[in-house]
């Protein structure tokens, strides 16, 4: 461990960094038990202070277990708990190791920055905050929001576009009854796309029409025919399949909206994590009259807070603000005050900035496996958010790969889940590498890893043996030139 007094760091982060560094490269492994606070503290020249801080804030993060008066050792990785629902209704195991896309790394929920947000903003409160709010969403949120998307994604808006809902989910939920309330009766989705994002259009009793994704995004072309006046689409990172929208299908999208006055609902949900390019602009920036931004918490902080935001046109807000009314009559209050004061802060651009270093590191780690245990899948969409998509060779099936996964408690999720349609399309799988906690993820790389090797290895016999029966094959009933 190197502690470096001159570095301005202190050193409790020096220290807890070293280890965790240390775990997660292998040099410390799981059950090894630590030295004591004191004997560590002596061998660094350290208050026995910093090294109890140190240990508390990593057992805290999962890295280490710890007893009161014992010993600490490093922890070991998660094991499968049961709770989470399966897909026939009853409860399923949790995997290990869980690749599940769209879910951040909640161990790195900024704690202690948030419940200061939440202390400050409340005590700076007045009564009147209690009572009900205005259903919009908090003014003090509102405009941070405008001046943050502004700032960081280009979305051209003030606070009196802004709404606050509970989850994207209720943004969708309300974008579609305005809608239908104004005589649509169907909304294109992207084929593979976002599935609760198709369950929640249906519930509000629209048909949600599947227009196929290719590697240039949503095909625009095929718009014309799905008969819809608004269309849903993922343009800066495709989900599931991580394309961008190319600069040409964007002016086409744009287009089709000014001529038929179809309404583009922009999804924006994990676009600020962007790694090997400049953030790609919003569509809204080039045409705010017709598109309406959607974002959320769920993929910068975590889905718990049900915080998200629609930036719209002017024409759509009274409708909006009336069904959101209806249903809740506002967000809670408090949680975006902690919002507010949060961005206001600068943490919600540390935490940002921090993550992306991390879930950067992550997505080097996935693509490395990859390569190093199954060349032949190729890693695409990696340029940002918290997914990549692996696509399998012919011979190498979803469904199989998902079943080895489960065989070894990791959890894979094939690009079929995602699929909004039967059409015929590669076998691929939807990797999210957010949700892996860091004190596990090089045993969860090693399970990705071996799983594939062994899905590979299979696909590799089954290959020869066909090509072994085909050179064998059928013996000629005449000799050719006999
Ligand atoms: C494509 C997509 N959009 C939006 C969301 C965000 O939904 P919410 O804000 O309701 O958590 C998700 C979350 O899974 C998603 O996958």
């Amino acid at each position: 461990v190197q502690i470096d007094r001159s570095s301005g760091t202190p050193l409790r982060t020096q220290l807890a960094q070293a280890i965790r560094t240390a775990i997660d490269d292998g040099r410390l492994s799981y059950g090894v038990a630590l030295p004591s606070s004191r004997a560590l503290g002596e061998d660094l020249a350290v208050s026995r202070g910093v090294v109890v801080d140190a240990y508390a804030q990593l057992a805290a993060e999962g890295w280490l277990s710890a007893r009161p008066g014992g010993t600490t050792r490093v922890a070991p990785p998660p094991v499968a708990q049961p709770g989470r629902r399966g897909a026939s209704g009853g409860a399923a195991a949790e995997p290990r190791f869980d690749f599940r896309p769209g879910i951040p790394d909640l161990e790195a929920f900024p704690r202690a920055a948030w419940m200061a947000a939440m202390r400050q903003s409340f005590a700076d409160a007045p009564a009147g905050a209690l009572s009900y709010g205005d259903p919009q969403g908090v003014p003090a949120l509102r405009q941070a929001l405008a001046s943050y998307l502004g700032r960081v994604r280009g979305v051209l808006t003030d606070p009196s576009l802004v709404i606050i809902c509970s989850g994207l989910v209720q943004g969708v939920s309300l974008l579609c009854r305005v809608l239908r309330a104004r005589g649509l009766s169907a909304v294109a989705v992207e084929d593979p796309g976002w599935r609760r994002g198709r369950e929640v259009i249906a519930h509000c009793g629209l048909d949600p029409v599947a227009v196929p994704v290719d590697e240039e995004g949503l095909r625009v072309d095929r718009l014309a025919a799905s008969a819809t006046g608004a269309v849903m689409v993922t343009p800066a990172h495709q989900f599931p399949t991580g394309v961008a929208l190319s600069s040409a299908r964007r002016a086409a999208l744009l287009a089709w909206s000014q001529k038929t006055g179809g309404l583009v609902i922009e999804d924006d949900y994990d676009a600020e994590y962007r790694y090997d390019h400049q953030p790609l602009g919003t569509l809204q920036a080039l045409c705010p009259g017709r598109v309406v931004y959607a974002g959320s918490l769920s993929k910068t902080l975590a889905p718990a807070l049900r915080l998200a935001w629609l930036v719209v046109p002017p024409g759509l807000v009274d409708d909006l603000v009336a069904v959101k009314a209806a249903d809740d009559a506002g967000s809670p209050t408090l949680e975006q005050l902690t919002l507010a004061r949060f961005m206001e802060s600068g943490a919600l651009d540390r935490h940002r900035r921090r993550s992306r270093l991390r879930y950067r590191a992550m997505r080097d780690r996935v693509v490395g496996t990859l390569a190093a245990h199954a060349p032949e899948v190729r890693p695409t969409g990696i340029a940002a958010g918290l997914h990549l998509l692996a696509r399998l060779p012919p011979e190498m099936a979803e469904a199989e790969i998902v079943a080895a996964g489960a065989r070894r408690s990791v959890g894979l999720y094939g690009l079929g889940f995602y699929a909004a349609s039967d059409r015929p399309r590669p076998g691929a799988l939807v990797i999210g590498f957010g949700a892996v906690p860091r004190h596990a993820s090089q045993a969860a790389l090693a399970a990705l890893g071996a799983t594939l090797a062994e899905g590979a290895a299979g696909a590799r016999r089954s290959t020869a043996r066909r090509h072994g029966a085909l050179a064998a094959g059928p013996v000629p009933a005449q000799l050719p030139g006999a």
